[in-house]
């Protein structure tokens, strides 16, 4: 069986808590979006390990890993993750392959998202300043280099020396300092020596697996309200974060795939700039005076609010969720009562999906629906009859206004805080 697991809200929903999960039952776990922009967070007993380009997959043993060719991999930065993981005992080495045609991020990336940031001033989408705008950006340009050009140390020199030249150009019209390419050359040289023998075609690895009936589990990176598509356009990445990202980043065909598992938190947050219909203090102190909801990439305070069903509603249908896994439900514990919006006002106008005009949808005010709260903790719970009545009420209903089934409901962020429905 081959499962698509994507966010089903603005990123950070506990994907890498449920991918640790479902990995049990996977052969093979696939990233196929984003790149190092991501922070998964898992824990294995009281280790904590955030892992951000590298699947989350890997700190199962017997499993393998696949960093697809939609994922934008910053190769000092992945280099950085295979030495820290194998430093706290994690075994990377066989067990991981890096499609020879992802692209690189490239320092230039890095700098320009970061002046680009600033010279929007107000306008700032937010972002982790990792590069990921600029790096698809060449991609799509048809102006990137990929790791098959990163383990080739003379196509990496020729084409960094030309892609270089242009983007000092573009750096100095900014008033940043140009690169060097000898520093650069040397630095991605060493990177794609470490590299290489994780280097694959891994669109074959892929289908080999298949064909030898093994399960792939496919881990999302974002959220689909940061889709380029399908999100709050422009506060959003670069990458396709929803289901279809899945197929054209790995290479396996939509046919190919049978079900698509959607997380999402028992209420809202989002990191960076862009509108939040459910934002909300309440919310935000609640879970920051609890020390939760701090960004696991760039230690950034989370944005927080009510569950946003109109949003969830709209990312079971553009990802085809059949299944919802449920996070962070002890967040809401001490809650007296909790609010869930169901549907949005502008003005005399009722909107029962998200707008595309992100100015529209920041204007937009929540019509909340109403939930006692359980106020017992539920942290403890592992059996979906033990949980509060009034949990259950609220989690029926989210999973009913979402439009998809209850699969997974998480009570906190250890492997064993899990319950199935
Ligand atoms: P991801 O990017 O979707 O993988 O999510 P992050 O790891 O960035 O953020 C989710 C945070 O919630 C992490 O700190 C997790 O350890 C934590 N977490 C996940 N599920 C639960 C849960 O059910 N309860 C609690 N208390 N924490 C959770
Ligand atoms: P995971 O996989 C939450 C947000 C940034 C910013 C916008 C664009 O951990 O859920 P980018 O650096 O991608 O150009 O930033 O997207 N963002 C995320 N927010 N979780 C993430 O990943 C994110 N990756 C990017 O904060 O608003
Ligand atoms: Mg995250």
């Amino acid at each position: 069986m081959n499962t698509i697991l994507v966010g089903a809200q603005w990123g950070d929903e506990g994907k890498g808590k449920i991918i640790d999960v479902l990995t049990e039952q996977a052969d093979v776990v696939v990233r196929y979006a984003g790149g190092n922009n991501a922070g998964h967070t898992v824990f294995i007993g009281p280790k904590k390990y955030i892992l951000h380009l590298v699947p989350s997959g890997i700190l199962r043993p017997g499993k393998r890993c696949v960093i697809g060719n939609g994922v934008v991999v910053d190769p000092l930065s992945l280099v950085e993750e295979i030495q820290g993981l194998r430093r706290l005992g994690v075994k990377v080495g066989g067990n991981l392959a890096v499609s020879e045609t992802a692209h690189v991020v490239l320092p230039y990336h890095r700098e320009l998202d970061a002046q680009r940031e600033s010279l929007q001033g107000g306008q700032k989408i937010g972002t982790t300043k990792r590069g990921i705008g600029p790096a698809y950006g060449d991609k799509a340009a048809r102006v990137g280099l990929r790791v098959n050009d990163l383990i080739d140390p003379a196509r990496l020199e020729e084409k960094l020396s030309q892609r270089i030249r242009e983007n000092n150009e573009v750096l100095k019209a900014l008033g940043a300092k140009p690169l060097s390419l000898k520093k650069v050359f040397t630095e991605y040289r060493a990177a794609g020596k470490y590299l290489k023998p994780f280097v694959a075609n891994t669109v074959v690895l892929l289908h080999e697996a298949m064909r030898r009936g093994e399960d792939i589990l496919f881990e999302g990176a974002q959220g689909t309200f940061l889709d380029i598509d399908h999100g709050t356009y422009p506060f959003v990445t670069s990458s396709n974060t929803t289901a279809g990202g899945a197929c054209a980043g790995s290479g396996v065909p939509p046919h190919r795939m049978d079900r698509v598992v959607g997380v999402m938190k028992a209420y809202t947050t989002r990191v960076g700039e862009g509108p939040l219909p459910t934002e909300n203090a309440q919310v935000a102190d609640l879970l920051h005076g609890m020390g939760r909801e701090f960004g696991s990439t760039t230690g950034r305070a989370r944005r927080c609010g009510w569950f946003d069903a109109v949003a969830t509603r709209q990312a079971t249908m553009v990802n085809g969720i059949d299944g919802l896994a449920v996070t962070n439900l002890d967040g809401l514990d001490t809650v007296e009562t909790i609010k869930v919006c169901v549907a949005y006002r502008h003005g005399k106008k009722r909107f029962d999906f998200v707008p595309n005009d992100a100015r529209l949808l920041g204007e937009c005010k929540p019509v909340y629906a109403g939930f006692e709260g359980w106020r017992t903790p539920t942290d403890r719970v592992r059996q979906w009859k033990d949980l509060p009545p009034k949990a259950r009420a609220y989690l029926k209903a989210v999973a009913a206004l979402s439009g998809a089934k209850l699969f997974i409901v998480s009570v906190g962020p250890a492997r064993d805080q899990t319950i199935f429905v």
